[in-house]
């Protein structure tokens, strides 16, 4: 199984470490490589485990042969860039790949499915692993936890589908398959629709979205969530959002959202395919979503003023 990871920002590079690290044939050959979004001639990437002890370890960059003969590939990019990421690929690979998206799929798949062959397949992995670059070919591993694959478009067989799961479990540990990816994808939005503006917009750590001063606005954001998921045919519980919400803040309580670390760095957010992706299944099928679009138009506006 020939794999490709495409981004090499903090996930792309600890996808592309952990799985080239164990993918490997019976000849000792390197299955995995990677095709970075800004071409490099660097030869080297250096990968620090949670223990802090970094090692330098060699590239294998992929070229249009490669992603063109690729079983797998990988999308580790930003949900706003996962549609132009495919578009410069979708051209080279094969019609029976398989492709898989890091960013949750909600918000992303109406955009690129137009673009899918009925014979390509498309996953979502759902990551909860903690990873840093600490500078730009230099990513550390911040945190383990548990992932979920599932299908978002189109069919897999069987026999495919277990080599896949056998590779990434091998590698990056953890992994279940999903029958229903959708909620756990739904769940995963839900987390960010809270945790990302609120530490955001108030510049805390994760774990101070569990103040009191912002439990009223949690549980708004919350209801319509569900209230638009339940339009979407996701049925998801108020009060086990809540308790979920509130443990992923207390066990990342010291963490810097992603959404903070973008504002602090006056980066783009993900702002549109969280709150705004609220907002906008709010518009079609008329609901209100007060909340989120509140939370929406402020990150916005904090961007707009970088
Ligand atoms: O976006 C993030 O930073 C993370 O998904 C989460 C779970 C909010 C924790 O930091």
């Amino acid at each position: 199984m020939n794999i490709v990871i495409v981004g090499q920002g903090a996930i792309g590079l600890l996808c592309y470490h952990r799985l080239s690290q164990a993918i490997i044939n019976q000849q000792g050959d390197n299955l995995v490589s990677l095709w970075p979004s800004t071409p490099t001639t660097l030869s080297d990437y250096l990968f620090s485990e949670m223990n802090d002890i970094a090692k330098s370890f060699p590239f294998t960059m992929a070229d249009n042969q490669l992603i063109a003969s690729a079983d797998v590939i990988i999308f580790c990019v930003k949900s706003y860039q996962v549609t132009d990421a495919l578009k410069a690929v979708d051209h080279l690979i094969s019609d029976d790949a398989v492709i898989i998206l890091t960013h949750n799929g909600l918000g992303t798949l109406e955009e690129i499915s137009p673009r899918l062959k009925p014979s390509q397949c498309l996953l979502a992995l759902l990551l909860t692993q903690g990873a840093k670059k600490v500078a730009p070919y230099h990513v550390k591993h911040t945190g383990m936890g548990h992932s979920d694959l599932g299908i978002i478009y189109g069919t897999l067989d069987s026999i495919k589908q277990k080599q896949l799961l056998e590779h990434l479990n091998k590698s990056l540990k953890q992994l279940s398959w999903q029958e229903n990816i959708q909620q756990a994808q739904w769940k995963k939005l839900a987390i960010n629709c809270v945790i990302n503006p609120i530490s955001a917009l108030n510049d805390i750590e994760n774990g101070e979205v569990n103040q009191k001063a912002y439990q009223r606005m949690t549980e708004d954001i919350i209801s319509e969530v569900v209230a638009v998921a339940t339009k979407e045919g996701v049925i998801l519980s108020e009060v086990l959002l809540r308790q979920l919400i509130h443990n992923v803040a207390k066990s990342t309580n010291r963490n810097t959202s992603s959404m903070r670390a973008d504002v602090r760095n006056k980066r783009r957010t993900e702002i549109e395919y969280i709150n705004g992706y609220i907002h906008r299944l709010g518009e079609k099928h008329k609901l209100t979503t007060a909340m989120n679009t509140q939370l929406w138009l402020a990150v916005k506006a904090l961007e707009d003023k970088y």
